[in-house]
């Protein structure tokens, strides 16, 4: 079933619900396994990005009734964590390190390699084949191998501009 939502820029759009049948029936399982439904909002969320790549105002909204909490807060959480993504993104997701430590270890020189390796030419873009979207993120925790990246779940340190193609090549 799908019902028009509004976005928060006025924009109409069509939103398929994501919690029925086999998918309800999983939330429901996590219900009985936390103190409280708010409880499971980071899971829920893993859901509906696994369900559609991305986490789009009305599925906020959808989380927010479902677990019974605003929609204002489900958008707190989403946007805190660098791991939910709020816009359509590509097949791999890299996330960069440039804090101040990587950053004077060359992670801006790795970055730029890395946006134009993969073809997405700026921060946030997805490149025009679909594979790659890449971001900079703060601190990885791995300061003292510079540069780290994430791309998707594999953490990969000591990148540097040189291995760049050969890192992306693994991603199809
Ligand atoms: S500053 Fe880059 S991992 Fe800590």
């Amino acid at each position: 079933m799908s019902h028009a939502a509004a976005q928060g820029d006025g924009t109409v759009t069509s939103h398929e619900k994501i919690f029925t049948g086999e998918r309800r029936a999983q939330l429901e399982a996590l219900f009985a396994k936390y103190p409280t439904r708010q409880a499971c909002l980071l899971p829920a969320l893993w859901m509906v990005q696994e369900a559609r790549g991305w986490i789009s105002e009305p599925a906020m909204a959808e989380v927010g009734e479902v677990l019974g909490v605003t929609p204002a807060f489900v958008r707190g959480v989403v946007t805190f964590y660098t791991m939910y993504h709020t816009h359509p993104v590509g097949r791999h997701f890299i996330q960069v390190c440039t804090t101040s430590p990587c950053g004077l270890c060359g992670a801006e020189e790795t970055m730029q390699a890395i946006l134009r390796e993969s073809g997405c030419g700026e921060l946030g873009a997805t490149s025009p084949d679909g594979r790659f979207t890449a971001i900079e993120v703060e601190c990885l925790g791995a300061c003292g191998f510079a540069t780290p990246i994430l791309v998707d779940d594999d953490f990969i340190e000591g990148v540097t501009p040189e291995r760049v193609p050969g890192i992306l090549a693994a991603y199809k």
